[in-house]
């Protein structure tokens, strides 16, 4: 801004080029001025003196006007956000703003006349070399995106957009830190990296994992299967436990024929045929038993009212012996595709369930009805008993591993979830559960 020194000095300036002129006018006129005409050209050289006052004044605030914005545009140019560096091809940084200094850790005064690949890190100066180029070339603005090396080695990362001048001696580049947007896209890059590289062995994880839930829930089957073998051993005791005495009575009434001397030849072969019969019957019995025990391999269509009747076969003496009567009814012949030994295996775990409640509630009348049907291409098959229901409160968890109300040495809870789990995942069926009035019922759909 202007200051009263400087004011002064200009009026009187002024005064001296107008009395000079004053002067030269007088000069050039032949004649002295008359008192009339001196009077007018007094008059006329006030107005012009107040004229060039008024200009002067205006001129002065015009000024005023340009220092204020220049002082204002310079506040804006160097505390802008982004650094502003004007840049020749030759002598390098020619001038600079407050935030481009600090952009390149360094005073204004230490930046001119430096070149500004000084500071441009080793990796990216080909580009920004490249770059600069192609701005000096032409009179379109230019981008690029370089790591810069401050003072005292610390690195950032910048976007550059620059434009020269027409005669391309000089250009304006607007330097932007964008070290924190390209640390987000590095991190954001990487977790897209590490996201993909999940995506690809994604399913072969959850191949392996079914395979491995398929080898546990095989090896569940196998434990179940243990557990039902000793109620099985039971079971052929009892089926045993007639021929056994069948063939004890005749080995007895032997010497009482001979001694009576009834005993022939053909009475031999009675006996020895009755005996056979016996034997043939109990070796039947094991084998049945064997096959049952024996893992299915494969996938195979069965008749599901065979394996009914043969589970049927295989307790039913010794729930008699405990005075349950099972009963099994069917409509047609409903087939499954699946496996059949593991099929029985679900149709053992629910009657012997029916028989540890039948037992342990000491139902009179106590009965176990099978029915097995067919139903739009599905085997339904329902095993219900008089027994008295579930709790309301278990029904939901009766399929969940370990769940039990027996005590640990009668049950582990294990029964259910495995028929489950043959059902639903080997087969591709349902099992589920209800409360009948007096019983529960299971309904086995494949
Ligand atoms: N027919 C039924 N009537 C009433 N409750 C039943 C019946 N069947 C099963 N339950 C209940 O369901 C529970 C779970 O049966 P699950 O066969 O899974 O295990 P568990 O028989 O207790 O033991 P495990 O079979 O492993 O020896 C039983 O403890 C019993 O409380
Ligand atoms: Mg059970």
């Amino acid at each position: 801004m202007k200051n009263a020194d400087d004011t002064a000095g200009e009026t009187s300036q002024l005064r001296r080029q107008a009395e000079e002129r004053l002067s030269k006018a007088e000069a050039e006129m032949s004649r002295p001025l008359t008192g009339e005409e001196a009077q007018r050209l007094y008059h006329e050289l006030q107005v012009h003196q107040i004229e060039l006052e008024m200009q002067n004044a205006e001129l002065r605030q015009s000024r005023n006007e340009v220092e204020e914005a220049l002082e204002k545009y310079t506040g804006l140019y160097d505390f802008a956000p982004v650094g502003y560096f004007t840049l020749t091809r030759d002598t390098g940084i020619v001038a600079v703003n407050l935030t481009g200094a600090g952009l390149l850790g360094s005073g204004r005064s230490r930046l001119i006349g430096r070149p500004f690949e000084l500071f441009v890190a080793e990796e990216s100066r080909a580009s920004f070399t490249a770059f600069l180029g192609k701005v000096f070339a032409g009179q379109i603005k230019q981008t690029c995106e370089v790591a810069l090396l401050k003072e005292g080695n610390n690195r950032l990362f910048v976007q550059i957009e620059a434009l020269s001048d027409t005669p391309g001696n000089e250009c304006r580049a607007a330097v932007i830190d964008i070290t924190e947007r390209r640390r987000a896209e590095d991190a954001l890059a990487e977790k897209r990296r590490e996201l993909e590289e999940l995506n690809r062995t994604l399913k072969s994880r959850i191949v392996q994992a079914v395979v491995e839930l398929r080898e546990k829930d095989q090896m569940l089957i196998l434990q179940d299967r243990r557990a039902v073998m000793g109620e099985m051993i039971n079971n052929i005791a009892h089926q045993w436990r007639q021929p056994l005495n069948s063939l004890g009575l005749y080995i007895q009434e032997l010497p009482l024929d001979i001694s009576s001397g009834t005993f022939s030849a053909e009475t031999a072969e009675i006996y020895v045929d009755k005996c056979m019969q016996l034997i043939t019957h109990m070796s039947q019995t094991i084998d049945d038993f064997r096959s049952f025990f024996r893992s299915d391999k494969k996938i195979v269509p069965f008749g599901v009212a065979q394996v009914i009747r043969q589970t049927i076969s295989m307790v039913e003496k010794s729930y008699l012996d405990q005075r349950i009567r099972i009963s099994f009814a069917t409509e047609g012949d409903p087939r499954v595709t699946g496996f059949p030994n593991e099929y029985a295996q679900v149709l053992l775990n629910i009657l012997m369930n029916a028989r540890d409640e039948l037992v342990g509630r000491d139902v009179d009348d106590a009965l176990i009805s099978i029915h097995a049907a067919e139903n739009g291409g599905k085997s339904i098959v329902t095993i219900a008993d008089n027994a008295g229901g579930i709790a309301p409160e278990i029904l939901d968890r009766l399929f969940d591993p370990y769940f039990t109300t027996k005590e640990p040495d009668k049950g582990t809870g294990v029964g259910l979830f495995m028929s489950q789990t043959i059902i639903e995942k080997n087969m591709g069926g349902r099992l589920t559960v209800r409360n009948t009035g007096n019983g529960a019922e299971f309904r086995i759909e494949v």
